[in-house]
Order: structure tokens, then C-alpha cells, then sequence
């Protein structure tokens, strides 16, 4: 069974809670608002009136021969459907025209939100989840504010003015529209509750299709590898099929709830025209009255229709922004300190004290760390994979906090400073660099104006990518995309150095990357890290131990703990975990060159 995820929220049409909380979006359009009621007062008031001129035209003009009043009253037919007309352009327009400006507001928000959110709440939610909220769920609210909240309204006012119309008429012919109405109500009743069942599904395995489109075309390149598309297309067809089935049942149930509605009207109209028939028979009755009372029984019916349209729109839109209010609840933050101290002129000492971290309670992948970098040092860490070396870094940036001990920098807590002062001192390149869309440039100073185009280049030439770039054809304008896919493994590194160059931080952290470049493009990188660690307090964490051997400091990684700790001469000298590491690494590369 597929995991039942908060895209199953079924929702109550109407949660006085949430309506509230979503009426505080409204709050900045109260004018629209108004507006729109005002409107809609004109164009639910006006549609009713016209069975009513069309009784004084049948009873008066016509029974008396009176062309002049005739010609009045078509004439005052029509321009009421002209007014209409202008009116409902005008609610339109304003209603869609508050929706669109409300659901933007909530697009920004979200999104402001999300920014801030921690990793650990990343950690444990798929990224399709967070666009689905931004995207379709934010939508539904669009059509409860443009349409649905005021239309309710109008709705609601147009059955209360036929009411007033037909019982001021006819007090029998008026039992006799309502006579349906039980049958009508619990047809209602049923097409509610099964279309919220249907839809129930319908949520549930868009998401599934969502979460499997993303992670798939996210993995394009392992599907293709692998040549795994033919099972892949598999599973979609079946996620695809269930999708359209659920979507195939809640249609079904639409199709047979129309056309009731549609057979109880007729029923309705049918009665009337029988009974009233009669009446006028007797001349109890004029043929005017019972003309208008035809028109307002059909009339009245397609509000009711409506009104169970709308039903859904309201439930959409509330198990909508359930999910969104819980996003916007989601408070995994790393809290800033209230009284933060603002660090001065940074040195860039770094010190770690009997640091221990889990990233899930029990499971410590960092044990009770103990060490300290002076300022201006570079030190390198090394240990097998899952030692625990990214963590350290991820601490030290702030991403999670340690469950024990504390990390200082210049002395100062970094729980004590803002988040922001600490990450500018700061800069990580990264295991897996990450380019975004946009330009070369932009990709270096990240939209930063106060970098100039001078110093991009500067730092591009520093570290060697200046080659390269001037070899595209658009050089530093030269667009790349998401994955960085136009540029090689080394050719983004370089970028990244770059990047980091540019932002010139007093501390500089680099998680090298495990893949191995060409020889020239190796050369490059060393000599770009050479510069990048030069005059700044540096953590290097290296898998080649060629980048190392010079680092004032080597710290030894094993299973969250650190075993070793040394320069390169004393490492090798204790003839420990270091010493077997080199002589695995120094073994290998014999063999590439006798190779
Ligand atoms: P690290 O990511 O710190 O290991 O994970 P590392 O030393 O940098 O490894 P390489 O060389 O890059 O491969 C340390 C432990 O923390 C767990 C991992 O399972 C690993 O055992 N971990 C890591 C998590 O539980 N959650 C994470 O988000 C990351
Ligand atoms: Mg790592």
C-alpha cells in the first residue's frame, strides 16, 4: 500500500477556523470585496424581476391591447439584460482581479517561508510536495476567492429573491416548486458525498503521479543508464491508471447528478403548468402568473445546481489551505538569537568543543568532537565515507544543531550570532556543486549587485576558469541550466571556487568531490585551491590526500569520531589509520602509472 500522505485531507466544506485565517488575506482587498457585494446585489436582484415584467406584459399589456406599455416593458426587459450584463462584466472582473492579487500574496509567503525553513524539514519532505502547495493548492484558494465566496453570496440572494417574488404570486404554485425540493436535497446529499470520496482519490494519486514524475525525470539519467524506461513506463501506466479511473468515477458522478437535477425541475414545471393550468381554467388564476412562475421555478433550480458546484470549490479550497496553513506552521527553524552578538572583525578561529549530533535522535554521527583551527590555518579532514565530515561542516554552517557542546568562533558561540553574520564569514563549496539557471556571471556573484563584473572576472582568473569561459560563445553571459548539464564536473568546480573567491569569506570550507577530473583540469583545481586557501581560515575535506599534505593540521575521521590528529609527517610517523589511508592511495596511484 502506497503511504497515505496530507494530499488526503479530505477537508470539511466549511471550517470557521480556517475561513477565518483566510479572510486575514482578504483584509488588504476589503474594497474589491465590497465592490463585489455591491455588484452582485444589482445582478441578483435583477434576473428575478424579469418573470415579473413578463407577468404585467401578459396580464396588462397584452390582455388590455395595450402596444405602448408593451413596447415599455420590452423595452425595460431588455435594457435590464443590458445593465446585467455590464454588472456581471464588472463582478468578473473584480472578483478574478482580488483572487489573482490574494493568491500571489500567498505564493510570496510561502515561498519567504520555505526559505527560511531548516534542512531537517527538507530532509523529510519531497520536494514535489512543496511545489504541489505552491502551485495547485495555492490555485484552489484563487477560485474560492473569486468565485466562490461571492457567488455563494449571489447565490444565496437570488433564491431569497425568488422566494419573496414567488410566494408574493402564488402561495399554492410556490408549495408546489418547493414539493421537490426533498428529492432534490437528498439527491444532493448523495452526489456530496460521493463526489468527496471521488475526489479524495483523485488528490491522492495526482499525487502520486506528481512525486513519480519528479523523482523520475529528476533520475533521467540513472533511468536511461540503466535502461529501466520500459519499466518505468510501466509503473507510470499504472499510477496514470488509477489517476484517470479516479478522475473517470467523479465524472460519473456528475454526469448522473445534472441531469437529475435537470428531470426534477422539469418535474416541477411539469406540476405547475398542470396544476396552475387548471386554475386558469377556473379563472382563478391569470396566465401572466403562471407564465412567470414557470420561468421561476427553472429559475430557482440552477442555483441549487450550483450551489453543490460550489460545495466543492469550498471543500477544495479549505483541505487546500489546510495544507498550506500547516506549511506555513511548519516553525523547524534554527532560531536566531534575540540578542545577537554582532562579531566584529573576524579572525577566523574556529573552535569545536566536545561536539555530539544526530541527525534522528539515538543514531550520533558525531561523538563527543573536540578541536580547534587558528586563524589563517588550513586544515584538512579526512576518514571514510560516512565518517562524519560533511556533518562537522553542516554544524559549523549552522544547517543543524548539535545535541551536545558548543562551536565557537573568535570565541563566540555561533548560537550567539544570526545566522546571517555567521554564514557571511562563511563559504562552503560544495561536494555535489549546484549551478542555477541563469548566466555564468550570475552563477558567481548570485545576483549580487554589489559584486562588480570586475571582480567576477578577477576571481574567475584566480582560480583558472577564465579559460574556459572565454572560449563560450556568450562568455561570462553565457546561459547555463539547473544541472549545470552544458559544463563538465571540473568546469563547475571552478565555477564554484569562483564563487567563492568573489564573496571572499574569512572562512573557507571545501568538500571536495569524490569524482576525479582529467589531469588538466586537476592541476587547475589544485592550484585554484591553493588561492582559495591562502589568507583565510580554511576546512578541507579531501579524499585526495595529494591536496592535504601541506595543511597545518590533519584530523582523522572514524564513525563520527576523531581518532587522529596531526600534520602529515606526524600522521604518517604513528603509523595508524592516516599511515594505511596513504598507503592505500599511494598504492593505487603506483598502479595507475604502471599502468
Ligand atoms: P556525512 O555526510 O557527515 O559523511 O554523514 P561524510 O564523512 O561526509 O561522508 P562522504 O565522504 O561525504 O561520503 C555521516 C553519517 O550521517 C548520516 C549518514 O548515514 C552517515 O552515516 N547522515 C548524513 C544522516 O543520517 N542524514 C543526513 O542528512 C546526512
Ligand atoms: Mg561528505
Amino acid at each position: 500500500m502506497v503511504e497515505k500522505t496530507s494530499d488526503e485531507i479530505l477537508g470539511k466544506a466549511y471550517d470557521s477556523k480556517l475561513m477565518k485565517r483566510l479572510l486575514t488575506y482578504v483584509k488588504p482587498y476589503k474594497k474589491y470585496v465590497v465592490l463585489a457585494i455591491f455588484l452582485n446585489v444589482f445582478v441578483a436582484g435583477l434576473a428575478p424581476l424579469r418573470p415579473y415584467l413578463t407577468k404585467i406584459a401578459i396580464d396588462e399589456s397584452i390582455a388590455n391591447k395595450d402596444y405602448e406599455s408593451l413596447t415599455f416593458i420590452t423595452a425595460l426587459l431588455f435594457a435590464s439584460l443590458l445593465f446585467q450584463a455590464v454588472m456581471q462584466y464588472g463582478l468578473t472582473y473584480f472578483t478574478q482581479l482580488m483572487g489573482q492579487k490574494i493568491i500571489y500574496d500567498l505564493r510570496v509567503q510561502i515561498f519567504s517561508h520555505v526559505q527560511k525553513l531548516a534542512l531537517k524539514f527538507f530532509d523529510k519532505t519531497p520536494v514535489g510536495r512543496i511545489v504541489t502547495r505552491v502551485t495547485n493548492d495555492v490555485e484552489s484558494l484563487n477560485e474560492l476567492f473569486s468565485s466562490g465566496i461571492v457567488m455563494v453570496f449571489s447565490d444565496l440572494f437570488i433564491i431569497f429573491w425568488i422566494f419573496v417574488f414567488m410566494f408574493s404570486l402564488s402561495f399554492d404554485l410556490s408549495l408546489i416548486t418547493l414539493s421537490v425540493l426533498p428529492a432534490l436535497f437528498y439527491a444532493t446529499f448523495l452526489f456530496r458525498k460521493k463526489v468527496r470520496e471521488a475526489y479524495r482519490d483523485v488528490r491522492f494519486h495526482l499525487a502520486r503521479l506528481n512525486s513519480y514524475m519528479q523523482e523520475r525525470v529528476g533520475g533521467i539519467n540513472i533511468v536511461q543508464l540503466f535502461n529501466k524506461q520500459k519499466r518505468e513506463l510501466n509503473k507510470f501506466k499504472e499510477i496514470n491508471k488509477d489517476y484517470r479511473d479516479a478522475n473517470i468515477k467523479s465524472v460519473f458522478y456528475y454526469a448522473i447528478f445534472y441531469p437529475t437535477v435537470e428531470i426534477l425541475s422539469s418535474l416541477a414545471v411539469a406540476l405547475i403548468i398542470w396544476y396552475g393550468g387548471g386554475k386558469v381554467f377556473e379563472s382563478t388564476m391569470t396566465l401572466g402568473i403562471l407564465f412567470a412562475f414557470v420561468q421561476y421555478t427553472e429559475m430557482f433550480f440552477r442555483p441549487i445546481r450550483d450551489l453543490s458546484e460550489k460545495y466543492n470549490i469550498m471543500q477544495t479550497a479549505m483541505a487546500s489551505s489546510e495544507r498550506i496553513f500547516k506549511l506555513l506552521d511548519e516553525n523547524t527553524v534554527i532560531p536566531d538569537p534575540e540578542k545577537p552578538v554582532i562579531p566584529g572583525n573576524i579572525k577566523g578561529k574556529i573552535e569545536f568543543k566536545n561536539v555530539t549530533f544526530a541527525y534522528n535522535e539515538g543514531e550520533d554521527v558525531l561523538k563527543n568532537v573536540s578541536f580547534t583551527i587558528e586563524p589563517g590555518q588550513t586544515v584538512a579532514i579526512v576518514g571514510a565515507t560516512g565518517a562524519g565530515k560533511t556533518s562537522i561542516i553542516s554544524l559549523l554552517s549552522r544547517f543543524y544543531e548539535p545535541q551536545k557542546g558548543e562551536i565557537l568562533i573568535d570565541g563566540i558561540n555561533i548560537n550567539n550570532m544570526r545566522k546571517e553574520d555567521l554564514r557571511k564569514m562563511i563559504c562552503v563549496v560544495l561536494q555535489d556543486v549546484l549551478l542555477f539557471s541563469g548566466s555564468i556571471k550570475s552563477n558567481i556573484n548570485l545576483n549580487n549587485s554589489e559584486i562588480p563584473d570586475t571582480k567576477i572576472a578577477e576571481a574567475a582568473e584566480m582560480v583558472g576558469a577564465q579559460k574556459f569561459i572565454s572560449g563560450l560563445p556568450a562568455k561570462y553571459d553565457e546561459e547555463v541550466h539547473e544541472k549545470g548539464a552544458k559544463l563538465s564536473m571540473g568546469q563547475k568546480q571552478l565555477i564554484s571556487f569562483a564563487r567563492a573567491l568573489a564573496y571572499d569569506p574569512k572562512i573557507l570550507i571545501l568538500d571536495e568531490a569524490t569524482a576525479s577530473v582529467d589531469t588538466e583540469t586537476e592541476i587547475l583545481i589544485q592550484n585554484a585551491i591553493k588561492k582559495l586557501l591562502s589568507g583565510r581560515t580554511s576546512i578541507v575535506i579531501a579524499h585526495r590526500l595529494s591536496t592535504i599534505q601541506n595543511s597545518d593540521k590533519i584530523i582523522v575521521m572514524h564513525k563520527g569520531e576523531i581518532k587522529e590528529m596531526g600534520t602529515h609527517q606526524e600522521l604518517l610517523a604513528k603509523r595508524g589509520i592516516y599511515f594505511k589511508l596513504y598507503q592505500l592511495q599511494y598504492k593505487d596511484q603506483e598502479i595507475t602509472k604502471t599502468a
